[in-house]
């Protein structure tokens, strides 16, 4: 319980001060998933849909426009101010996904779109959004898929093992890579209440200006990466950012790197009984 608390607050505090920074590295990145995440969900007029760790509020966007009701939540205000500011007819509030400030029985879907991987109980965000869906509602989350599959976590963590320390000290959090897993996606939705769990993978392309932007990406729009870097000496930070732009530069197409970086979907639906 300790190190979970440990973690949310190492999270909290992150998310809370990159929120420009995040929307400009990865805005046009994660955005590619929406479509599936909410079709896995039917997400459409009339429903009311809760988006969790919504961030800048891209999923919250394209829900509305569907003509669902939607809410937003997320832990850090920043991104919720930068939510109501975007999109000022959508509702956004200040929560936890793990203690969810709604009342049973109140939607009918809820999503998550790479929100899993930055909690420290995402079991109990699950646990959350089956209390919160009617019966029958559908959840959707979506993570990133495992390395060497996503191109950008490969070369930067690859380029950590060679040229720095892997094990610093951080605040101890479920693994980044958990569920990836299909397997583990469906275990999880089953012993949260969830049942016909269903697992894709979405293909998505992170697109950068410059092989170097990689590295800046991941040191000036992430936490737990970027903590991972902040830890490094400098003399290390310098051959760890020389190996990242030469692993990127391979995937110059045209002068932009493309580099692809799927997403793994998994959802299910809450059981009428
Ligand atoms: C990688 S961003 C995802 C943002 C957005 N959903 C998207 O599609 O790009 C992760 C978000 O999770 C939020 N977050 C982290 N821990 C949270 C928690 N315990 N409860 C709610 N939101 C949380 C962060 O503030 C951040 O906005």
């Amino acid at each position: 319980m300790m190190a979970s608390k440990q973690f949310k607050a190492f999270e909290h505090a992150g998310w809370e001060s990159v929120v420009s920074e995040y929307d400009a590295a990865f805005g046009h990145l994660t955005i590619q998933a929406i479509g599936p995440l909410l079709d896995a969900v039917g997400a459409g007029r009339g429903m009311r849909l809760l988006d969790v760790a919504t961030g800048p509020g891209y999923v919250a966007a394209e829900a509305a426009k569907r003509g669902a009701g939607v809410v937003g939540v997320d832990l850090s205000a920043p991104m919720v101010a930068e939510g109501r500011r975007r999109h000022p007819t959508i509702e956004f509030r200040e929560g936890d996904a793990e203690a969810l400030p709604f009342p049973a029985d109140s939607f009918d879907a809820v999503v998550m779109n790479f929100g899993m991987l930055h909690l420290g109980r995402p079991d109990e965000a699950l646990v959350e959004a089956h209390r919160v869906l009617r019966p029958g509602g559908r959840v959707a989350f979506t993570v990133w898929a495992k390395p060497p599959e996503t191109v950008g976590f490969d070369i930067v963590l690859r380029a950590i093992q060679a040229h720095g320390n892997t094990s610093v000290p951080l605040p101890e959090g479920p693994p980044f890579f958990r569920f990836s897993e299909p397997e583990e996606c469906v275990q999880t939705l089953h012993a949260t209440g969830f049942a016909h769990p269903r697992v894709t993978t979405v293909p998505q392309c992170w697109c950068l200006p410059a092989p170097d932007a990689l590295f800046e990406a991941m040191r000036g729009a992430t936490v737990r990466t970027a903590g991972l870097l902040r830890a490094q000496t400098d003399r290390a930070l310098d051959a760890i950012r020389t190996a990242v732009r030469a692993a990127a530069s391979a995937y110059s197409r045209d002068g932009i790197i493309e580099l692809p970086m799927p997403a793994v979907l998994a959802s299910g639906v809450k059981s009428d009984s």
